[in-house]
């Protein structure tokens, strides 16, 4: 019986992850909802200024930070560890330009990295290294989510938040489609 315990333990991956180590990934995991459901807001406050390419971008915003959470909590459950799913404060819904939505969107993604940067503490402390290796996908990610934010913000600076700049900044992030990079590792 303990032989076919130990087999099935491995089979599964379970090698008890540190507690503290989960609870630190849970919260993470809820706040990458969290995190979605600030986007969803945002998009929802886009629509009703007609800038349908920037209610586009926000709209994968949102399918990116579940595909965060997903990627989380497929990791927990390979690991035989148990997810926790709680719950959140409403996200903000009024904003007074798009670009407050992009001011706030950058405070937001830079919150995200000293998160992430902080679960990538933990794990050196507890001597995961497996954790480290899934959290060094985040702490690349988040480079990316706060150079994309960055740019559009300077872009919408440049052409002072109006006119053709605007137009065709909008018209550019229309074409932005979903790609889950969750699934490329
Ligand atoms: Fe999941 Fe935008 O960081």
């Amino acid at each position: 019986l303990i032989t076919v315990l130990i087999v099935y333990c491995k089979q599964r991956g379970v090698d008890m992850m540190n507690k503290n180590l989960v609870d630190a990934i849970n919260t993470q995991i809820n706040y990458e909802i969290e995190s979605a459901h600030v986007y969803l807001a945002m998009q929802s406050y886009i629509s009703t200024l007609g800038l349908d390419g920037f209610e586009n971008w926000f709209g994968i915003q949102f399918e990116e930070e579940l595909a965060h959470a997903r990627k989380f909590i497929k990791y927990m459950n390979d690991r035989g560890a148990r997810v926790e799913i709680r719950g959140f404060e409403d996200p903000r819904n009024e904003f007074s330009s798009i670009l407050e939505v992009l001011e706030v969107s950058l405070a937001h993604e830079k919150g995200v990295t000293d998160r992430i940067n902080n679960l990538m503490t933990i794990a050196h402390e507890v001597k995961d290294y497996a954790a480290v290796s899934l959290l060094q996908w985040y702490v690349d990610e988040q480079v990316e989510e706060e150079s994309g934010v960055q740019t559009l913000l300077d872009q919408l600076k440049m052409v002072e938040v109006k006119g053709n700049g605007l137009f065709m900044i909008d018209k550019d992030l229309g074409q932005r489609v979903f790609v889950d990079a969750t699934a490329q590792k």
